[in-house]
């Protein structure tokens, strides 16, 4: 075991050299001081591969796709020391991941050797029954057996502890099984340091939204836009746009809205729409701020093709995307943006040289419009700091980011995954055009 005292500074207990030799040390948790956090990887496993994207719904793939196309994320966490792990609400093959002995114990513990602890989902242990908490005696069973440490119980709590003791006296759940949670449950607190400063650092409140963090979140921002279109072909590209220009148009529902650029579980758990709700630089501020002075910039957020024909634009920007959601809010079966945006896109870019750019979750139906505008850019949910897409539009800095998914033509293709022998994407994993940046702008 790794002891890291609260100074950052690694203890290695002699007990313990044993697992410290052993080449996945990396698997026990680490917290590096009290400027850093326990960090919970979830939602273990298979989470983003239910049928149909239906959230807490059935992941159908055998278990060389499980461990290829799903697990690789924990892998990646375990070594890097992750203190928890979030059990899904999903299922694999039918079986709910809350109830999965063979993948919580047996692979999460005993193959990979995690050393954190395993938290359910809020109510997750009621939902291994459907109805959820149709058999609640059941659940606290499944559940710990399988291997969960800590349950999330939102309500009702004596409930669930006069249940698990009762199991625990009668032998029912065995006593192993509690001395393994505690053991890892205590193992956190000491890392974090619990025991010496069990109570949160108010010292550090100060550094809440400070300018060093939003110039960093800032530089996030810039590096995880991803350019898919620059102009009809690479010797005659759009961006980056010139700063210096008699009027431009920004439009679209996402050019000045930090609610949407934030996206969900952002002060609510479902987002929120405006810019009153949190501290930050819409996109359009921050295409403000970067182009001359003299340069006009019209902002309509649904412009129709009349105006954007009768007005002398030199170019238009257009801010389309999702509105906020999270969990079973976003499901959706078509994956198209809100025809609010769809017409934006016609109106301005019929008219007039545009990049739009998309704010979204996840890659959205996008193929129709593809031809008829001038360069595309997928900002993600970008957050606060919306200035960072200014800093690239305008070649302060090179477009860099790369797709992490793949992004598909039709719905119907899904789930299409890289490596799939019938592989036909609009733009493939890892696609990502680059610009440099150009000082002179
Ligand atoms: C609840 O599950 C237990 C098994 O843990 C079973 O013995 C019992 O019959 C179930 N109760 C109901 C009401 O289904
Ligand atoms: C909590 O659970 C117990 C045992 O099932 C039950 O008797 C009690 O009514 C519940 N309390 C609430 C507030 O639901
Ligand atoms: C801004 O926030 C206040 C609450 O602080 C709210 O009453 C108001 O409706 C919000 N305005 C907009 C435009 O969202
Ligand atoms: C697409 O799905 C969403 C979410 O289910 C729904 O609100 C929307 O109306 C659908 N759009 C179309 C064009 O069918």
């Amino acid at each position: 075991m790794i002891y890291v005292r609260a100074t950052g500074i690694p203890y290695v207990f002699a007990p313990c050299i044993a697992v410290c030799r052993d080449p996945r040390w990396g698997a026990v948790p680490f917290v590096a001081g009290n400027k850093k956090v326990a960090a919970c990887a979830k939602h273990y496993v298979g989470d983003g591969g239910t049928t149909k994207g239906i959230n807490e719904n059935n992941t159908v793939i055998d278990r060389h796709g499980l461990l290829s196309i799903h697990m690789p994320g924990y892998y990646n966490s375990i070594i890097k020391g992750v203190a928890t792990i979030m059990v899904s609400y999903s299922s694999w093959n039918g079986v709910k991941m809350h109830a999965n002995r063979d993948l919580v114990t047996g692979f999460l513990k005993n193959t990979l050797r995690f050393r954190g602890f395993v938290i359910s989902d809020w109510q997750g242990i009621d939902r291994i029954t459907t109805p959820p908490h149709a058999n609640y005696s059941y659940s606290i069973t499944t559940g710990i057996n399988a291997g969960i440490d800590m349950i999330m119980v939102p309500y009702n709590y004596t409930e669930f502890i006069d249940g698990l003791t009762f199991q625990v006296k009668n032998k029912i759940i065995p006593m192993s099984r509690i001395d393994d949670a505690v053991r890892r449950i205590l193992r956190v607190k000491f890392i974090m340091g619990l025991f010496e400063n069990p109570l949160a650092d108010l010292s550090l409140v100060s550094q809440l939204g400070s300018k060093e963090h939003r110039e960093l979140a800032r530089e996030a921002v810039r590096r995880s836009l991803v350019l898919l279109k620059n102009g009809e072909s690479a010797d005659k590209p759009l961006l980056p746009l010139p700063k210096k220009a008699s009027k431009i148009l920004v439009a679209g529902s996402h050019a000045d809205n930090l609610g949407y650029q934030c996206g969900g579980w952002t002060i609510e758990w479902q987002g929120l729409s405006g810019n009153n709700l949190t501290q930050g630089t819409t996109i359009l501020t921050g295409i403000k701020n970067t182009v001359d002075p003299e340069t006009k910039v019209v902002y309509k957020e649904n412009p129709t093709a009349e105006f954007v024909k009768s007005n002398d634009f030199s170019y238009a920007i257009v801010v389309v995307g999702e509105p906020p959601y999270a969990e079973t809010f976003g499901d959706s079966l078509n994956l198209t943006l809100p025809a609010s945006g769809l017409s934006a896109i016609k109106n301005v870019c019929g008219a007039v040289k545009c990049v739009v750019i998309v704010i979204s979750g996840r890659p959205v139906v996008i193929q129709p419009y593809v031809s008829l505008l001038d360069a595309l850019v997928a900002a993600w949910l970008p957050g606060t700091e919306g200035q960072g897409v200014a800093d690239v539009l305008f070649g302060d800095y090179g477009f860099t980011g790369k797709l992490s998914r793949t992004w598909f033509k039709t719905v119907d293709q899904l789930p299409m995954n890289v490596g799939d022998p019938h592989y036909d994407p609009l733009f493939p994993f890892g696609f990502g055009l680059t610009t440099t940046p150009t000082k002179a702008n």
